[in-house]
């Protein structure tokens, strides 16, 4: 709650992801690995992968239609009034698509929002989620009637052959951050941790991410226990008042390293089933979609909320959000009564399903091809059986456009 008393949260929150998928059983056959290193190891079974005319906006724009809609529905439902609910959209990615102009303008044009409405772009590698959630809490918190768009959307991309190839993927989730929300209250005390260290970064000339990979492990779990320290020095609630996790997942596995690393430092008497049940819901999507980024860490929550065959209403999340350079947080919130009636499980577990798998040598031409085209004008092929596509670049600006046959929401 805030000073005045005011609940303040997550009200709404949707997934997409792109419509083709890599089984990495294809990737270990390609490169003669056993694939339990990454079914297991790395705790990744599959990882979704853009068609042509598919990005960071095709895929935020998907989500967030689904929230658009229904607000709309309400909103019409409610006093007949047309549609004008959305004053500020906070695009949050480290896969932007142009140096200036904000991902979420595009978005905002592909929903139709209306003009009296601020949008941003906010960058902190896989931290910058996070960061767009408190400041649309600090917006609710001055204006309760203020509801604020949230995007969170990347396509995580290494070198082909490289160590980080098979933790690379695709997602995005939209949520709406109101007063008295419907899904989840936010606590307002945080601990924050920034160190400035090269464990994971993208240069300018680069579309793929550079990485140090032991050692952004070893990084991710040191901000761990910085922001950690700094919650509690600032009367965050103690490890046992905490009832599920959450945590930012580049591979699921990290998720269950970064869980048994602040259960040992706290000295919890967990055992290892009890510890793995306060986090094993909220690695189901991602283990599926592969890294998402920024987007990772509600792509948890949303597994965690979907997934968990507990009754969450009244339970408390832990969530950590890590960004690699590096930006960290912990913070907590406590799920709202009634929250399952505002999830769309079914319709996010067929968005999964439904990708079209792909084999090995289109995997590597699509991700070729990205490269290819910078720089020049060109047309997509029309791939997506989405509700919108990335058409192209003609007088070196992208082209975004609604499909003939995808149902935005
Ligand atoms: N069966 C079961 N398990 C197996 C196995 C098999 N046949 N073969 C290997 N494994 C296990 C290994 O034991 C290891 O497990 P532990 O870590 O628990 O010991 C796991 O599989 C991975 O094996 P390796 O460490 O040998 O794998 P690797 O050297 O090829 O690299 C990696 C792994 C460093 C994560 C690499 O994929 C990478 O660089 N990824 C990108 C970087 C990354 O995601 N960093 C995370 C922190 S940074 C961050 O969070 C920001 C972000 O989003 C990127």
């Amino acid at each position: 709650m805030t000073a005045t008393g005011m609940r303040v949260g997550i009200h709404d929150l949707a997934f997409a992801t792109t419509h083709q998928v890599l089984d990495l059983r294809t990737l270990a056959e390609h490169q003669g690995i056993d694939v339990n290193k990454y079914y297991i190891g790395i705790g990744q079974t599959e990882m979704s992968v853009p068609c042509a005319d598919e990005d960071i906006v095709t895929m935020g724009a998907e989500a967030a239609a689904q929230i658009v809609a229904r607000l709309r529905a309400e909103q019409q439902a409610e006093d007949g009034q047309a549609f004008d609910g959305i004053r500020t959209l906070l695009f949050a990615t480290e896969s932007g698509v142009d140096q200036s102009k904000s991902a979420g303008v595009f978005v905002h044009s592909l929903l139709g929002l209306g003009e009296h409405c601020r949008v941003v772009e906010l960058k902190q590698a896989c931290y910058s989620a996070t960061a767009a959630l408190q400041f649309a809490l600090g917006i609710v918190a001055r204006d309760e009637s203020e509801k604020v768009l949230v995007i969170a959307s990347d396509v995580a991309r290494y070198a082909l052959d490289s160590s980080g190839e098979p933790t690379q993927g695709a997602a995005a989730v939209a949520f709406l951050v109101t007063a008295d929300p419907a899904l989840i209250e936010i606590e307002p005390v945080s601990g924050l941790h920034t160190d400035d260290i090269d464990d994971f970064w993208r240069p300018n000339h680069l579309s793929t991410a550079l990485v140090d990979g032991k050692y952004s492990l070893a990084a991710y779990l040191r901000a761990l226990e910085g922001a950690w320290t700094e919650y509690r020095s600032r009367g965050g609630v103690d490890f046992e008042a905490i009832d599920r996790f959450c945590y930012h997942q580049p591979f699921t596995k990290m998720a269950v390293k970064a869980h048994d690393k602040l259960s040992a430092l706290v000295g919890s008497p967990l055992d290892k089933d009890q510890r793995r049940a306060q986090v094993a819901a909220s690695l189901e999507l991602n283990r599926r979609t592969g890294n998402s980024y920024t987007a990772s860490i509600y792509v948890g929550l949303l597994s965690l909320l979907e997934r968990d065959d507990a009754d969450l209403a009244g339970r408390r999340i832990g969530f950590f959000s890590y960004g690699s350079g590096s930006v960290s947080e912990f913070f907590t919130g406590v799920v709202r009564p009634g929250y399952r009636d505002v999830l769309r499980t079914a319709a996010d577990e067929r968005a999964l399903d439904d990708r079209t798998a792909i084999d090995h040598a289109r995997y590597r031409a699509l991700h070729e091809g990205i490269d290819a085209a910078q720089g020049s004008d060109y047309e997509t092929a029309a791939e997506t059986p989405g509700p919108f596509r990335f058409a192209g670049v003609s007088a070196q600006v992208r082209r975004y456009a609604r499909t003939a046959g995808g149902s935005p929401a």
